[in-house]
Protein backbone atom coordinates (compact mmCIF):
# COMPACT_ATOMS: atom_id res chain seq x y z
CA UNK A 1 0.00 0.00 0.00
CA UNK A 2 1.40 3.85 -0.68
CA UNK A 3 1.17 6.63 1.20
CA UNK A 4 -0.61 9.48 0.48
CA UNK A 5 1.10 13.20 0.16
CA UNK A 6 -0.27 16.28 -0.03
CA UNK A 7 1.59 17.82 -3.48
CA UNK A 8 0.32 21.62 -3.83
CA UNK A 9 -2.23 23.63 -2.68
CA UNK A 10 -3.66 26.77 -4.19
CA UNK A 11 -6.58 29.27 -3.00
CA UNK A 12 -8.61 32.47 -4.28
CA UNK A 13 -10.57 34.57 -2.53
CA UNK A 14 -13.32 37.15 -3.75
CA UNK A 15 -11.94 40.99 -4.57
CA UNK A 16 -15.22 42.40 -2.33
CA UNK A 17 -13.54 43.17 0.79
CA UNK A 18 -15.73 44.22 3.68
CA UNK A 19 -14.65 46.05 6.68
CA UNK A 20 -16.31 46.01 10.28
CA UNK A 21 -16.88 49.94 9.09
CA UNK A 22 -19.17 48.69 6.59
CA UNK A 23 -21.20 45.66 7.73
CA UNK A 24 -21.68 48.88 11.10
CA UNK A 25 -24.13 50.82 8.05
CA UNK A 26 -25.60 47.76 7.37
CA UNK A 27 -26.63 46.54 10.80
CA UNK A 28 -25.95 47.78 14.50
CA UNK A 29 -22.81 46.52 14.96
CA UNK A 30 -19.45 48.16 15.48
CA UNK A 31 -15.63 47.51 14.83
CA UNK A 32 -15.16 47.35 18.61
CA UNK A 33 -17.52 44.87 19.10
CA UNK A 34 -16.64 42.51 15.69
CA UNK A 35 -13.08 42.50 16.48
CA UNK A 36 -12.73 42.38 20.55
CA UNK A 37 -15.53 39.22 20.33
CA UNK A 38 -14.08 37.24 17.34
CA UNK A 39 -10.67 38.87 15.98
CA UNK A 40 -12.11 38.97 12.49
CA UNK A 41 -11.19 42.83 10.42
CA UNK A 42 -12.51 42.00 7.61
CA UNK A 43 -14.06 39.27 5.04
CA UNK A 44 -14.75 38.88 1.13
CA UNK A 45 -17.45 38.97 -0.36
CA UNK A 46 -18.40 37.39 -3.50
CA UNK A 47 -19.05 40.12 -6.19
CA UNK A 48 -21.51 37.52 -8.58
CA UNK A 49 -19.01 34.84 -8.63
CA UNK A 50 -20.41 31.71 -7.55
CA UNK A 51 -19.06 28.45 -5.31
CA UNK A 52 -18.38 26.46 -8.22
CA UNK A 53 -16.12 29.75 -9.67
CA UNK A 54 -14.41 30.12 -6.57
CA UNK A 55 -13.50 26.31 -6.44
CA UNK A 56 -12.22 26.13 -10.12
CA UNK A 57 -9.88 29.08 -9.45
CA UNK A 58 -8.02 27.31 -6.53
CA UNK A 59 -8.22 24.06 -8.04
CA UNK A 60 -6.09 25.85 -10.95
CA UNK A 61 -3.64 27.37 -8.43
CA UNK A 62 -2.94 24.30 -6.86
CA UNK A 63 -2.55 22.27 -10.19
CA UNK A 64 0.16 24.82 -11.15
CA UNK A 65 1.62 24.36 -7.63
CA UNK A 66 1.53 20.16 -7.85
CA UNK A 67 2.75 20.63 -11.50
CA UNK A 68 0.02 18.81 -12.44
CA UNK A 69 -2.63 19.08 -15.27
CA UNK A 70 -6.20 18.63 -14.96
CA UNK A 71 -6.78 16.18 -16.87
CA UNK A 72 -4.29 13.38 -14.88
CA UNK A 73 -6.88 14.14 -11.87
CA UNK A 74 -8.68 11.07 -11.25
CA UNK A 75 -10.74 12.25 -8.11
CA UNK A 76 -12.52 15.77 -7.33
CA UNK A 77 -13.98 16.23 -4.25
CA UNK A 78 -15.85 19.80 -3.15
CA UNK A 79 -16.65 20.36 0.35
CA UNK A 80 -19.15 22.73 0.48
CA UNK A 81 -22.79 23.73 2.42
CA UNK A 82 -23.24 26.51 -0.31
CA UNK A 83 -23.19 24.46 -3.83
CA UNK A 84 -24.22 26.74 -7.41
CA UNK A 85 -26.93 23.92 -7.34
CA UNK A 86 -28.69 20.54 -6.26
CA UNK A 87 -27.74 18.58 -8.87
CA UNK A 88 -25.04 18.97 -10.99
CA UNK A 89 -23.12 18.95 -8.05
CA UNK A 90 -20.04 22.00 -7.67
CA UNK A 91 -17.57 19.15 -7.84
CA UNK A 92 -19.01 18.51 -11.45
CA UNK A 93 -19.10 21.86 -12.59
CA UNK A 94 -15.59 22.00 -10.99
CA UNK A 95 -14.53 18.80 -13.55
CA UNK A 96 -15.79 20.72 -16.50
CA UNK A 97 -14.39 24.28 -15.56
CA UNK A 98 -10.89 23.01 -15.38
CA UNK A 99 -11.06 19.94 -17.78
CA UNK A 100 -10.29 16.94 -15.54
CA UNK A 101 -11.96 14.90 -17.93
CA UNK A 102 -10.70 11.68 -16.38
CA UNK A 103 -12.10 12.15 -13.17
CA UNK A 104 -15.09 11.21 -10.53
CA UNK A 105 -16.38 14.03 -9.13
CA UNK A 106 -18.92 14.71 -6.36
CA UNK A 107 -19.66 17.29 -3.16
CA UNK A 108 -19.89 16.24 0.71
CA UNK A 109 -21.22 18.21 3.02
CA UNK A 110 -19.91 17.92 6.42
CA UNK A 111 -20.17 22.30 7.54
CA UNK A 112 -16.65 23.62 8.62
CA UNK A 113 -15.73 20.37 9.11
CA UNK A 114 -15.77 19.06 5.34
CA UNK A 115 -12.25 19.78 4.10
CA UNK A 116 -11.08 17.47 6.80
CA UNK A 117 -14.24 15.01 5.62
CA UNK A 118 -13.10 15.57 2.35
CA UNK A 119 -9.25 14.55 2.82
CA UNK A 120 -10.37 11.58 4.83
CA UNK A 121 -12.26 10.42 2.10
CA UNK A 122 -9.86 10.93 -0.46
CA UNK A 123 -7.35 9.33 1.07
CA UNK A 124 -8.88 6.23 1.76
CA UNK A 125 -9.46 6.25 -2.09
CA UNK A 126 -5.61 6.66 -2.64
CA UNK A 127 -4.56 4.65 0.09
CA UNK A 128 -6.89 1.60 -0.67
CA UNK A 129 -5.36 1.49 -4.66
CA UNK A 130 -8.55 2.96 -6.15
CA UNK A 131 -7.20 6.25 -7.39
CA UNK A 132 -3.16 7.57 -7.65
CA UNK A 133 -4.23 11.43 -6.77
CA UNK A 134 -7.68 13.38 -5.76
CA UNK A 135 -8.11 17.45 -5.58
CA UNK A 136 -9.91 18.30 -2.99
CA UNK A 137 -11.77 21.76 -2.01
CA UNK A 138 -13.69 23.91 0.43
CA UNK A 139 -15.32 26.26 -1.10
CA UNK A 140 -17.80 28.52 0.30
CA UNK A 141 -20.37 31.45 -1.11
CA UNK A 142 -21.49 31.60 2.25
CA UNK A 143 -22.94 35.56 1.64
CA UNK A 144 -25.90 33.77 -0.29
CA UNK A 145 -27.29 32.18 2.79
CA UNK A 146 -26.42 35.05 5.44
CA UNK A 147 -29.26 36.79 6.39
CA UNK A 148 -27.55 40.32 6.82
CA UNK A 149 -30.41 41.80 9.07
CA UNK A 150 -28.87 39.53 11.47
CA UNK A 151 -26.00 40.77 13.07
CA UNK A 152 -25.81 37.65 15.09
CA UNK A 153 -24.46 36.24 12.22
CA UNK A 154 -23.75 38.26 9.36
CA UNK A 155 -20.51 39.87 10.82
CA UNK A 156 -19.18 36.49 11.17
CA UNK A 157 -18.78 34.65 7.80
CA UNK A 158 -17.09 35.25 4.40
CA UNK A 159 -16.57 33.64 0.83
CA UNK A 160 -13.53 31.82 -0.27
CA UNK A 161 -12.14 29.08 -1.79
CA UNK A 162 -9.14 26.66 -0.65
CA UNK A 163 -7.68 23.18 -2.49
CA UNK A 164 -5.11 20.40 -2.19
CA UNK A 165 -3.91 17.70 -4.17
CA UNK A 166 -2.86 14.26 -2.85
CA UNK A 167 -1.06 11.89 -4.71
CA UNK A 168 0.26 8.00 -4.18
CA UNK A 169 3.75 8.28 -3.09
CA UNK A 170 6.30 6.15 -1.37
CA UNK A 171 6.92 8.88 0.98
CA UNK A 172 4.56 9.51 4.49
CA UNK A 173 2.48 12.35 4.14
CA UNK A 174 -0.86 12.33 5.68
CA UNK A 175 -0.48 10.22 8.26
CA UNK A 176 -3.69 9.94 10.83
CA UNK A 177 -7.30 10.66 9.87
CA UNK A 178 -10.13 11.40 12.54
CA UNK A 179 -13.46 12.15 11.83
CA UNK A 180 -16.87 12.34 14.07
CA UNK A 181 -20.47 13.43 13.78
CA UNK A 182 -23.64 13.83 16.38
CA UNK A 183 -26.92 14.51 14.59
CA UNK A 184 -28.49 14.15 17.96
CA UNK A 185 -27.56 16.60 20.33
CA UNK A 186 -26.19 19.22 17.62
CA UNK A 187 -28.72 19.72 14.82
CA UNK A 188 -30.39 22.88 16.12
CA UNK A 189 -27.53 24.98 17.13
CA UNK A 190 -26.10 25.99 14.01
CA UNK A 191 -28.67 25.24 10.83
CA UNK A 192 -29.95 26.68 7.05
CA UNK A 193 -33.14 25.38 5.82
CA UNK A 194 -32.85 23.95 2.27
CA UNK A 195 -36.15 24.07 -0.25
CA UNK A 196 -39.37 23.27 1.81
CA UNK A 197 -41.75 20.50 0.72
CA UNK A 198 -44.78 21.86 -1.54
CA UNK A 199 -46.44 19.40 -3.59
CA UNK A 200 -50.25 18.41 -3.93
CA UNK A 201 -49.89 16.89 -0.29
CA UNK A 202 -48.11 19.25 1.43
CA UNK A 203 -48.83 22.94 1.78
CA UNK A 204 -46.23 25.91 2.79
CA UNK A 205 -47.79 28.15 5.52
CA UNK A 206 -44.86 30.13 5.47
CA UNK A 207 -42.30 30.30 3.07
CA UNK A 208 -38.66 30.09 4.80
CA UNK A 209 -35.62 31.83 3.88
CA UNK A 210 -32.14 29.76 3.47
CA UNK A 211 -30.50 31.92 5.91
CA UNK A 212 -27.90 30.60 8.56
CA UNK A 213 -29.27 30.62 12.15
CA UNK A 214 -26.88 30.03 14.90
CA UNK A 215 -26.30 30.05 18.38
CA UNK A 216 -23.42 31.26 19.33
CA UNK A 217 -22.95 30.45 22.68
CA UNK A 218 -23.77 26.75 22.37
CA UNK A 219 -21.28 26.48 19.03
CA UNK A 220 -18.35 28.67 20.95
CA UNK A 221 -18.39 25.44 24.05
CA UNK A 222 -18.80 22.82 21.32
CA UNK A 223 -15.81 23.99 19.85
CA UNK A 224 -13.55 24.74 23.00
CA UNK A 225 -14.25 21.18 24.14
CA UNK A 226 -13.86 19.60 20.65
CA UNK A 227 -10.90 21.15 19.39
CA UNK A 228 -8.62 19.92 21.98
CA UNK A 229 -10.39 16.21 21.99
CA UNK A 230 -9.54 16.06 17.99
CA UNK A 231 -6.17 17.11 19.17
CA UNK A 232 -5.17 14.78 21.72
CA UNK A 233 -6.76 12.20 19.99
CA UNK A 234 -4.67 12.14 17.03
CA UNK A 235 -2.26 12.71 19.14
CA UNK A 236 -2.58 9.54 20.86
CA UNK A 237 -3.77 7.59 18.16
CA UNK A 238 -0.30 8.11 16.77
CA UNK A 239 2.27 8.30 20.03
CA UNK A 240 2.73 11.90 19.07
CA UNK A 241 3.29 14.75 21.44
CA UNK A 242 2.52 18.34 20.95
CA UNK A 243 6.33 18.98 21.08
CA UNK A 244 6.44 16.84 17.65
CA UNK A 245 4.05 19.24 16.47
CA UNK A 246 5.22 22.68 14.15
CA UNK A 247 2.11 23.87 13.39
CA UNK A 248 -1.84 23.73 14.32
CA UNK A 249 -4.11 25.08 11.43
CA UNK A 250 -7.58 25.01 13.23
CA UNK A 251 -11.21 26.08 11.07
CA UNK A 252 -11.23 29.69 11.64
CA UNK A 253 -14.22 30.84 13.31
CA UNK A 254 -13.06 32.92 16.73
CA UNK A 255 -9.58 34.00 18.08
CA UNK A 256 -11.30 33.55 21.04
CA UNK A 257 -11.93 30.26 20.31
CA UNK A 258 -8.35 29.41 19.40
CA UNK A 259 -7.33 31.12 22.50
CA UNK A 260 -9.08 29.19 24.66
CA UNK A 261 -8.26 25.60 23.26
CA UNK A 262 -4.42 26.66 22.94
CA UNK A 263 -5.11 27.40 26.83
CA UNK A 264 -7.01 24.15 27.59
CA UNK A 265 -4.07 22.02 25.73
CA UNK A 266 -1.39 24.38 27.48
CA UNK A 267 0.46 25.21 24.30
CA UNK A 268 1.69 28.79 23.18
CA UNK A 269 -1.05 29.96 20.94
CA UNK A 270 1.74 31.06 18.28
CA UNK A 271 1.57 27.03 17.11
CA UNK A 272 -1.77 27.72 15.72
CA UNK A 273 -2.11 29.84 12.83
CA UNK A 274 -4.95 32.45 12.06
CA UNK A 275 -5.67 34.30 9.37
CA UNK A 276 -9.31 34.94 9.90
CA UNK A 277 -8.73 38.99 11.17
CA UNK A 278 -8.46 39.03 6.98
CA UNK A 279 -11.28 36.48 5.77
CA UNK A 280 -14.02 35.79 8.73
CA UNK A 281 -15.26 32.29 8.96
CA UNK A 282 -15.55 30.63 5.70
CA UNK A 283 -16.48 27.41 6.67
CA UNK A 284 -15.32 24.13 4.32
CA UNK A 285 -12.64 26.79 2.58
CA UNK A 286 -11.05 28.55 6.19
CA UNK A 287 -8.72 25.08 6.65
CA UNK A 288 -7.34 25.28 2.98
CA UNK A 289 -7.15 28.50 2.49
CA UNK A 290 -4.78 28.90 5.75
CA UNK A 291 -3.14 25.85 4.26
CA UNK A 292 -1.99 27.45 1.04
CA UNK A 293 -1.32 30.58 2.46
CA UNK A 294 1.45 29.01 4.91
CA UNK A 295 3.01 26.51 1.83
CA UNK A 296 3.08 30.07 0.12
CA UNK A 297 5.00 32.16 2.61
CA UNK A 298 6.95 29.04 2.50
CA UNK A 299 6.33 28.35 6.89
CA UNK A 300 6.04 24.35 5.71
CA UNK A 301 9.49 22.74 5.57
CA UNK A 302 9.84 19.07 4.80
CA UNK A 303 9.16 16.63 7.35
CA UNK A 304 7.27 19.26 9.72
CA UNK A 305 4.43 17.40 11.16
CA UNK A 306 0.94 20.00 11.05
CA UNK A 307 -2.77 19.28 12.89
CA UNK A 308 -5.16 20.53 10.86
CA UNK A 309 -8.64 20.27 13.37
CA UNK A 310 -11.86 21.46 12.02
CA UNK A 311 -15.91 21.54 14.04
CA UNK A 312 -18.74 23.08 12.75
CA UNK A 313 -22.48 22.41 11.85
CA UNK A 314 -23.98 18.79 11.70
CA UNK A 315 -22.36 18.81 14.63
CA UNK A 316 -19.54 17.53 12.60
CA UNK A 317 -15.61 17.45 13.84
CA UNK A 318 -12.46 16.00 12.60
CA UNK A 319 -8.35 16.44 12.84
CA UNK A 320 -5.87 15.17 9.80
CA UNK A 321 -2.09 14.76 11.02
CA UNK A 322 0.87 15.35 8.06
CA UNK A 323 3.63 14.99 7.56
CA UNK A 324 5.15 17.74 5.18
O1 LIG B 1 -17.99 27.58 12.06
C1 LIG B 1 -18.63 27.47 13.29
C2 LIG B 1 -19.61 28.60 13.32
N1 LIG B 1 -19.78 29.42 14.42
C3 LIG B 1 -18.95 29.73 15.43
O2 LIG B 1 -17.86 29.27 15.60
C4 LIG B 1 -19.46 30.74 16.40
C5 LIG B 1 -19.17 30.43 17.84
N2 LIG B 1 -19.66 31.49 18.69
C6 LIG B 1 -19.07 32.71 18.74
O3 LIG B 1 -18.07 32.94 18.09
C7 LIG B 1 -19.65 33.75 19.68
O4 LIG B 1 -20.65 33.16 20.48
C8 LIG B 1 -20.25 34.97 18.91
C9 LIG B 1 -19.12 35.79 18.31
C10 LIG B 1 -21.19 34.53 17.82
C11 LIG B 1 -21.00 35.87 19.88
O5 LIG B 1 -20.16 36.29 20.94
P1 LIG B 1 -20.69 36.26 22.45
O6 LIG B 1 -19.60 36.79 23.27
O7 LIG B 1 -21.16 34.84 22.72
O8 LIG B 1 -21.86 37.29 22.40
P2 LIG B 1 -23.42 37.08 22.72
O9 LIG B 1 -24.07 36.27 21.66
O10 LIG B 1 -23.55 36.61 24.14
O11 LIG B 1 -23.96 38.54 22.65
C12 LIG B 1 -23.55 39.53 23.61
C13 LIG B 1 -24.27 40.81 23.27
C14 LIG B 1 -25.77 40.66 23.11
O12 LIG B 1 -26.38 41.84 23.61
P3 LIG B 1 -27.05 41.83 25.08
O13 LIG B 1 -28.09 40.76 25.03
O14 LIG B 1 -25.92 41.51 26.02
O15 LIG B 1 -27.56 43.21 25.20
C15 LIG B 1 -25.97 40.62 21.62
O16 LIG B 1 -27.25 41.07 21.22
O17 LIG B 1 -23.78 41.32 22.02
C16 LIG B 1 -24.90 41.55 21.15
N3 LIG B 1 -24.45 41.29 19.79
C17 LIG B 1 -23.87 42.25 19.04
N4 LIG B 1 -23.56 43.54 19.29
C18 LIG B 1 -22.93 44.23 18.30
C19 LIG B 1 -24.52 40.14 19.07
N5 LIG B 1 -23.99 40.32 17.87
C20 LIG B 1 -23.57 41.62 17.81
C21 LIG B 1 -22.92 42.40 16.83
N6 LIG B 1 -22.63 43.68 17.12
N7 LIG B 1 -22.59 41.89 15.64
Amino acid sequence: MSEVKIIGTGSYMPKGITTNDDLSKWVDTSDEWISSRTGIKERRLSIGENTSELASKAAIKALENANMKAEDIELIIVATITGDSFTPSTACIVQENIGAFNAVAFDISAACSGFIFGLNTSYQFIKGGQMKNALVIGAEVLSKIVDFKDRNTCVLFGDGAGAAILKASKEQGILYNYIGSDGINGKESLNCPAVQISNPYTKIEKKEESFITMNGKEVFRFAVKIIPKSIEKILEDTNNSLDDIKYIIPHQANLRIVEFAAKKLKVDIEKFYVNLDKYGNTSSASIPIALDEMNRKGLLKKGDKIILVGFGGGLTWGSTLIQW
